[in-house]
């Protein structure tokens, strides 16, 4: 039987462990080749090893499938380019692009500084933002007679969505990816790429600390991985701009809401602020609530 990514050339950001190493073993079990991209850093984003992205690629050829190493950092123009190049002179082009890679430095708001909120907007924003471009400005040049094609996965999360205590940095940035997602997806769909992002909540070493992961067994990448290959493979579609979300044995979707509102007549001035206090209700009134 043929896999989801039969011939196609997938870049995983982030790979050498948690959820990017159970993309890239998925993936290339679906048969897509694998860039298995990492700068091997702490959870903070300090300190480089080769080894962690060397140790998934032996992974995922000792089980059959086809992958090289890339331990450039996506955080910067060149690092994008470079690791879309390493696709390139490895398997002669590129496919797929899994946004993955993060870190984190979780500080409460008032205590937080300008060093932890640049490092971890750069990983995630700058990150995904390069890499995107690099891989879209690729998949275009070997477009070929039939076209373009391409599919991007962001990886965004809960707490850049809904927010959550101790990560302003991090939220920030999760919901910059946010932003990203739809405008890329808007504005490469000339292109036939499809841009998504997934919202995953697993037990890794960025979350094991969590009270809420102890003792839970049943929050793994590998639970993870599969909405990630729906989102890479033809499976999804034309579908672009969304996000999936899973947990567990939990899949669900994010989408941001605009209400219908109120309108005033030409000749009844403009809303004051006053009259939005009074008429707060009727304007932030959801349909369905
Ligand atoms: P992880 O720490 O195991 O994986 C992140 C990987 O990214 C690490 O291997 C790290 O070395 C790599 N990385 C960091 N900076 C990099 C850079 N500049 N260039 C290349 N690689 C770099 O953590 P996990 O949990 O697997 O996270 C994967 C993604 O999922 C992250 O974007 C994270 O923010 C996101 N996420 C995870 C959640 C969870 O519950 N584990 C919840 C929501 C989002």
């Amino acid at each position: 039987m043929s896999g989801l990514l039969e011939g196609k050339v997938a870049i995983v950001t982030g790979a050498g462990g948690g959820i990017g190493r159970a993309e890239a073993l998925l993936f290339a079990r679906e048969g897509a080749s694998i860039v298995v991209n990492d700068v091997g850093g702490s959870r903070a984003g300090d300190g480089r090893s080769q080894s962690v992205a060397d140790a998934v690629v032996e992974e995922v050829r000792r089980a059959g499938g086809k992958a090289t190493a890339s331990h450039d950092s996506v955080a910067t123009a060149e690092g994008a380019a470079a690791i879309v190049k390493t696709a390139v002179d490895a398997f002669g082009r590129v496919d797929v692009l899994v946004n993955n890679a993060g870190i984190i430095r979780d500080k409460s708001f008032l205590k937080m500084d300008a060093e932890m909120l640049d490092a971890v907007l750069t990983v995630h924003v700058k990150g995904t933002f390069f890499c995107s471009q690099a891989f879209a400005r690729q998949v275009i040049a070997q477009g070929g007679a039939g076209g373009a094609s391409g599919r991007i996965v962001n990886t965004t999360s809960v707490s850049g969505l809904l927010g959550n205590f101790g990560q302003a940095n991090y939220a920030a940035a999760k919901a910059g990816i946010y932003g990203l997602t739809r405008t890329s997806a808007i504005e490469l769909q000339k292109h036939r790429i499809t841009v998504n992002a997934l919202a995953p909540i697993a037990k890794t070493r960025m979350t094991e600390d969590l009270p809420m992961m102890q003792g839970v067994a049943n929050m793994t990448p590998e639970h993870v991985a599969p909405a990630a290959l729906f989102l890479a493979s033809d499976l999804c579609g034309d579908r672009s701009g969304l996000v999936l979300a899973v947990a567990g044995s939990r899949v669900y979707a994010y989408k941001v809401m605009e209400s219908p509102g109120r309108f005033k007549d030409a000749d009844e001035g403009v809303w004051t602020a006053q009259e939005i206090a009074e008429n707060w209700d009727a304007i932030a009134k959801f349909p369905g609530t």
